[in-house]
Parts: C-alpha cells; sequence; structure tokens
C-alpha cells in the first residue's frame, strides 16, 4: 500500500481544515452559535485525505463524522479553543483551508450560574469581539503555505468576498451564495464561487458538499503544482 499512497497527488502533504460552528458560552446551561452543520468542512477534509493528505480537522460541535478514517480531529467549543488549536497546528501544515463559521462575537463575562429572568422585559449581554483566526493566520502565513477562506454574504458578494481575500492575505476564497434556494447552512448543497488572489473568478453550478469539496481541492492541487 505505501507505493499506491506515494502516487496520490497530495501525499505527504499536511492539511488543516475548520469546520463546524462555535459555541460562545453565556451561562453554564446557555450559549450563543449558529446553524452551521460542518458538512461542508468535514466533506473536504474527507476529500484532502481521499486524496493523500495527512489532515487534521478542528471542528466545532456537529453531529458529522469522517468518512476517511486518517482524519485526526481535534474537537472545540469555543472560537478562542478553535483559536488556540490553529495556532498549535498551523506552522507545519502546507494546506489550511477555513471553513468554521467562527462566532464574530463572545459575551464579555460567562455567568458562573444560570441566569436567572430579572424584573422587567430585557436582557442585554454584553459582547466583544473574537479574533479572526483566519486573518491571525494570513498575517503569520510563510512560504509554501496556501491559505483558503469562506465568505458567507447575502448583498455585494463580490466585492465583500475579494475585500476579505486580500484582507486576511489568502491564496483564494470560497463565497458561499445564501441567496440561492438549496445552499447554504443546513443544506446538502452550496453554490460557490471561488476567488484566487489574481482575482481570477470560477463559478459553479449548485452541487452537493461532496462535489463542491472536490471542486475545492482540485483548485488546491492545481495551485500546490505552481
Ligand atoms: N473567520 C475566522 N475567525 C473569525 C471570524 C471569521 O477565522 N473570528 C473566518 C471564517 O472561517 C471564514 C472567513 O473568516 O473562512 C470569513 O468569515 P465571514 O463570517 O464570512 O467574514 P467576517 O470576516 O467574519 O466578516 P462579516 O461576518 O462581517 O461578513
Ligand atoms: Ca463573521
Amino acid at each position: 500500500t505505501a507505493d499506491i499512497l506515494k502516487k496520490l497527488p497530495l501525499a505527504g502533504v499536511k492539511a488543516m481544515v475548520t469546520a463546524g460552528p462555535t459555541y460562545e458560552a453565556i451561562d453554564p446551561v446557555r450559549f450563543i452559535g449558529n446553524h452551521s452543520s460542518g458538512k461542508m468542512g468535514f466533506a473536504i477534509a474527507d476529500e484532502l485525505a481521499s486524496l493523500g493528505a495527512d489532515v487534521t480537522l478542528i471542528s466545532g460541535p456537529s453531529a458529522q463524522v469522517s468518512k476517511q478514517r486518517s482524519v485526526k480531529r481535534i474537537d472545540v467549543t469555543s472560537a478562542a479553543d478553535m483559536l488556540e488549536a490553529c495556532q498549535q497546528n498551523y506552522p507545519d501544515t502546507s494546506i489550511c483551508v477555513m471553513s468554521a463559521a467562527v462566532a464574530d462575537y463572545t459575551p464579555v463575562d460567562v455567568a458562573t450560574q444560570k441566569i436567572k429572568k430579572q424584573d422587567g422585559d430585557g436582557l442585554i449581554i454584553e459582547t466583544k469581539k473574537t479574533t479572526d483566526i483566519l486573518k491571525y493566520l494570513g498575517d503569520h502565513k510563510h512560504d509554501g503555505q496556501l491559505l483558503i477562506g469562506f465568505a458567507l454574504e447575502t448583498n455585494n458578494e463580490e466585492q465583500n468576498a475579494t475585500d476579505k481575500l486580500k484582507k486576511k492575505n489568502l491564496d483564494f476564497i470560497v463565497l458561499n451564495s445564501l441567496g440561492d434556494a438549496g445552499a447554504g447552512f443546513k443544506t446538502y448543497t452550496n453554490k460557490i464561487t471561488i476567488i484566487d488572489r489574481d482575482l481570477q473568478k470560477t463559478t459553479f453550478d449548485l452541487k452537493s458538499k461532496e462535489d463542491v469539496a472536490k471542486d475545492i481541492c482540485l483548485k488546491i492541487t492545481t495551485l500546490l503544482k505552481k
């Protein structure tokens, strides 16, 4: 089998993928989260592994399971946990795909006891910005590393995605079009546009997340050959 593995396009290449949502604790029983299922990230991790890569998958809370047994999974909960796991694994990876839906804000204080209902109608939870993990990785990228991010937009999609590509020093960005029925968080399908650092733009049809993962990984193997 060793000889067969060597012939795969990503044999011996280290990859790191993030997936799923993050949960930001409010108190011992509540959190701020989002609807990300983790499907897209798990599909990318599986595809990279099937191409021979040595894959570490850093996942927020998700019911997904890897199809490829070689994928090494690290479970995290919050954006801060995910940052730490990424910082540890990033330096010696050649391919990094950030498909997690990381919370942008996290509560300033986590109550140690369950917050009781108060008099009055409202409750205000004070939050602070999380670290932008992808931007951190872009700022620390070294030669030979490929960094790929996602963008979820509802308006001015391509311009916003291009701005993120530049700001976060990415090799390419995968724009997820939520506008289309059948694409996005809770679905089995996605419709993407890939924009690379030469501002080359490729739009794909609506397809299964497994097939979207194949398109993304083909772009990765093409760029690695350059
Ligand atoms: N991301 C990250 N860390 C964060 C927030 C986002 O690593 N704290 C990453 C996501 O994994 C994704 C990319 O940044 O690959 C873009 O995420 P997105 O939410 O579309 O963009 P933001 O930069 O957070 O901007 P906004 O939510 O305001 O559109
Ligand atoms: Ca965001």
